[in-house]
């Protein structure tokens, strides 16, 4: 977030704010079709080739802080572990032994020397999983020991957070994330622990949990309170990635701005808000107004000045999704349990998610009826099309049945890497 990115979506703001209709020769949407939300194909496309080749959030590196360290990870449907080596380097495999399959792990996490399958005993080590003792191995025939090792999957670390991806042949992480990365710049990634973490299952398709993060076009109809909302949409500034990615910076509402001395939307400057420890370098920009970014395909971060938290939505099957959310922010007090100011911040969070997720149960029941058949989206819901034409992008539009297809329309407005 340099100073000329913050000059970006100042103009932007301003922009919109001014604006009568979407920009001169803005492409038309089609309905986004329902069935994206309800077909089983189109969910187990979305498992080989979304899930299966996207880089995600598994945890932190102080998770596994020693050698020998490991946490399973089964948030995508297989069974992962991820093992700090001896070396230091934090890797990921699956959790799967290669004699009859047995986990080479059983404790949710724990410290280990080496991962010794509790069925037989096959033995693997952990900077490569590579196996290194089985017991009788006179009664095998011809066994391949190098054939045998743990499945890997990709494992690579961002801001103190480790990310895997399945697919052994995906782009480096920070290639990835490109200029999205910049938006955690000021937060010293390694600073940071996890404050508190809450997890609700909602009977819904995973896409419509993510979409209700993606606009603020909802936001003054179901989140206010007291007759008066937080944020004015109708400036909401937005820059769309490569890759599915997007950022939304959403100015206060003149109610809020009075609330805080600021004189206009634009108005951004420190606001104090003891006793939380402002992070050092936060722009003021971020205090000012509601900075959020999604990392596609599954996390959406409304930065802050002390910390933020991470929206998680982990599909299990096509119509239920687990929402998580994970508080990260630098840590200044020691135990478990939270001071009275934390404790307030969550119960605040915890509220405007509850307001979130009161409509998406009851989405679902729509698009499972003939009541809707597409989802008129937008300008200022443009976040979403992205979102979902990446999602095509990554199944190869040939493999899209018919009739649920996006057109892809949005790569003209990508914001071009600043690298080039
Ligand atoms: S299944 Fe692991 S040793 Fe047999
Ligand atoms: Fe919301």
């Amino acid at each position: 977030m340099d100073d000329q990115l913050i000059a970006k979506i100042k103009a932007d703001m301003a922009y919109e704010f001014a604006r009568e209709s979407p920009p001169e020769g803005f492409p038309p949407f089609h309905d986004i079709s329902t069935q994206r939300h309800t077909s089983q194909e189109f969910y187990d496309l979305e498992q080989e080739h979304v899930w299966a080749k996207s880089w995600v959030i598994a945890g932190r590196v102080e998770d596994v802080a020693e050698p020998g360290d490991y946490f399973q990870m089964k948030d995508l449907g297989v069974p992962l572990i991820i093992v700090r080596g001896t070396d230091s380097v934090i890797r990921g495999f699956y959790n799967t032994c290669q004699h009859r399959g047995a986990p080479v792990v059983r404790d949710e996490r724990g410290s280990a020397r080496r991962l010794r399958c509790q069925y037989h005993s096959w033995t693997y080590e952990v900077d490569g999983g590579t196996l290194v003792a089985l017991p009788d191995e006179r009664d095998f025939v011809n066994l391949d020991w190098e054939q045998r090792c743990l499945p890997k999957v990709r494992c690579e670390t961002f801001a103190g957070f480790i990310f895997v991806n399945r697919d052994l042949d995906a782009a480096p992480l920070l290639e990835w994330l490109g200029d999205s990365a910049e938006m955690f710049a000021p937060y010293q990634g390694d600073q940071l622990r996890e404050i508190y973490r809450e997890s609700m299952i909602i009977p819904c398709n995973w896409k419509i949990t993510a979409e209700a993060f993606l606009e603020v076009y909802h936001f003054k109809h179901i989140h206010s309170h007291d007759g008066s909302s937080s944020l004015d949409n109708r400036g909401a500034a937005m820059g769309l990635y490569p890759n599915g990615h997007s950022r939304m910076v959403t100015p206060f509402s003149s109610q809020r701005r009075g609330g805080l001395g600021m004189d206009a939307w634009d108005d951004w400057k420190p606001i104090d808000q003891a006793p939380f420890a402002m992070i050092d370098g936060v722009p003021d920009m971020v205090s000012c107004t509601s900075t959020a970014v999604s990392l596609f395909p599954n996390a959406i971060i409304p930065f802050g000045a002390v910390g933020f938290p991470i929206n998680f939505f982990w599909p299990v099957d096509k119509r239920t999704t687990r929402l998580d959310w994970v508080y990260y922010a630098p840590k200044d007090w020691e135990g478990d349990e939270l001071p009275a100011h934390w404790a307030g911040l969550r119960k605040h969070y915890n509220q405007i998610m509850e307001e979130d997720r009161m409509n998406m149960a009851p989405m679902q029941e729509s698009v499972d009826s003939p009541a809707i058949s597409g989802f008129p989206i937008n300008y200022q819901e443009r976040r979403i099309w992205h979102f979902h034409e990446e999602i095509d992008r990554l199944i190869g539009p040939d493999r899209v049945p018919k009739g649920l297809a996006m057109d892809l329309l949005l790569e003209p407005y990508w914001e071009s890497p600043s690298s080039v």
